[in-house]
């Protein structure tokens, strides 16, 4: 859905973006997460078709986005980090103002801007001003603008910002019901904590350049090696932890009475050896549990806590 290939923007000096490579699958939701500063507005942008990269290239559905901006607009609807909005329009009349400029037929153009409207919750709002709403009435408004047209591909620049907890649960729900509805979302934000449980892929930057892509669970596989939750007995807990320390590359602690976690590197099938290390040494194994690793974890890791 989206291929980005040595993509990089230089600002007189400034070099915001650097060789930035990713590929996003349809179906995803893609967090893009880096602190500011990092170069994710300037690639939303070029990925946007309103700026031009100084090299490399990004391709929407197959489009080029310097080629064929034509082309990516129609299939993809962006969500910029600031706007206006024309505040002496109506809701219901703001919607179909973007509506008419996408080229939406009139008599389409209702039930197309009901849907959004339905779709992001504003129906109670549509005879409102737009300059007389809430930052997240404003939001929202936004969000329905950027669906107007139905795009295959939602590109958002920190749509949650600035938005009370409740908005941002209710938009991780809408977003969640998008991904449903089988779009494929790329949503930024300095926060890795608001997009951990919502995103199926990341993309880490920093200082204009890609730390990390790829599907979440694969980059958790990739940077955290297996780790197990052990249960034994009181009795043997202390042996277990004995055991476990003494083997190469294993990293254990312990939880509560009788149980421990431990992880190390490499197959997840090399448990079975220290299984067995266990029993030969009189440890009582009552039960061993595949843990996963979470995001946040694997990503404090690999950024030193620079990306938070
Ligand atoms: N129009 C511009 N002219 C010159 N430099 C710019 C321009 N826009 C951005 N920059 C610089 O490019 C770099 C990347 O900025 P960018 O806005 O892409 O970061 P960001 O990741 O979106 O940050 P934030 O989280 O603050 O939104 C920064 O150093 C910024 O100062
Ligand atoms: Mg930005």
């Amino acid at each position: 859905m989206i291929e980005v290939r040595g993509l990089s923007k230089t600002y007189d000096e400034i070099e915001a973006v650097r060789n930035i490579e990713f590929n996003v699958e349809a179906g995803e939701i893609f967090g893009f997460i880096g602190p500011n500063g990092a170069g994710k507005t300037t690639t939303i942008r070029i990925l946007a078709t309103l700026l031009l990269p100084s090299a490399g290239s990004a391709r929407i559905c197959g489009h080029d986005v310097v080629k064929s901006p034509e082309e990516v607009r129609k299939v993809m609807g962006y969500m910029p980090d600031h706007w206006g909005v024309y505040p002496d329009l109506r809701v219901r009349e703001y919607l179909d103002f973007f509506a008419a400029s996408y080229g939406i037929p009139r008599r389409e153009r209702a039930r197309a801007v009901g849907d959004v409207m339905e779709l992001t919750d504003l129906g109670e709002l549509s005879n409102r001003l737009a300059g007389a709403l809430s930052k997240g009435m404003r939001q929202r408004l936004c969000l329905a603008k950027t669906l107007i047209h139905d795009p295959q591909l939602l590109i958002l620049d920190e749509p949650a910002d600035g938005l009370d907890p409740r908005a941002r649960i209710e938009l991780r729900e809408l977003l969640r019901e998008l991904a449903r509805m089988g779009k494929t979302v790329l949503i930024s934000s300095h926060i890795l904590t608001e997009l951990s449980d919502l995103v199926t892929s990341v993309g880490i930057v920093e200082q204009g350049e890609l730390l990390m892509s790829g599907p979440v669970e694969e980059i958790v596989a990739r940077l955290s090696g297996p780790r197990f939750h052990l249960r034994t007995t009181a009795a043997t807990l202390g042996r277990a932890l004995e055991i476990l320390l003494a083997q190469p590359g294993v990293e254990a602690h312990l939880l509560e009475s009788e149980e421990l976690e431990f992880s190390f590197h490499g197959q997840e099938e090399a448990v079975a050896s220290y299984v067995r290390a266990l029993a030969v040494g009189g440890v009582e194994v009552l039960g061993l549990e595949r843990l996963r690793a979470d995001l946040e974890t694997v990503f404090m890791a690999v950024t030193r806590g620079r990306v938070q």
